[in-house]
């Protein structure tokens, strides 16, 4: 059984990697989906952002990982795929309440679609992937959030 793991990943942080290895796991194939939105102020690029996700899963050395990109519809995605199963991870009721509508609009249009939640690791719950991008900005330290080869190329695009 496969599920779509979809995302902004920019960059990944532990808290996304937690999340993968729980899933890898579980199900026969994780299908790691970044969403193409480089017109939205990102930081790393599409093919960067892929880079990093496959040097993270080389470490950890998991296999049944595939990385993939998409714009548009996760819907239309995930039909191209043929896999009617999504995960996304739950740090709390913030992201259960935007979550939820995510789902219920997503099965409404692609009937059949279900979205499975799994609850973030407590160590992880305050990290994300836009307070990660602040840091960065700042010069800050963010290897409590990231692996260090995220760190490594964070710092390379910041130049400290
Ligand atoms: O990491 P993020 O930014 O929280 O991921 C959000 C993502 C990519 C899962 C979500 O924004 C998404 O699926 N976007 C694609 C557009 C889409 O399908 N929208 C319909 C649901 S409202």
């Amino acid at each position: 059984m496969k599920v779509i793991y979809p995302g902004s990943f920019d960059p990944l942080t532990e808290g996304h990697m937690d999340i993968i290895k729980r899933l890898s796991n579980m199900f026969d194939e994780v299908i790691v989906a970044i969403l193409n939105n480089e017109n939205k102020n990102s930081l790393f690029t599409v093919e960067e952002r892929e880079d990093i996700i496959e040097e993270a899963i080389r470490e950890k050395k998991l296999t049944n990982i595939s990385i993939h990109s998409f714009d548009g519809l996760l819907v239309n995605f995930a039909k191209d795929m043929d896999v009617k199963l999504v995960a996304r991870g739950l740090r709390g009721v913030t992201d259960y309440e935007y979550e939820k509508n995510i789902a219920r609009v997503n099965s409404t249009l692609y009937e059949g679609l279900e979205t499975i939640f799994l609850l973030s690791n407590p160590s992880y719950s305050f990290v994300s992937s836009s307070g990660v991008r602040e840091i960065a900005a700042f010069k800050g330290d963010v290897s409590a959030f990231v692996s260090p080869s995220v760190e490594k190329k964070i710092k390379e695009k910041f130049n400290y």
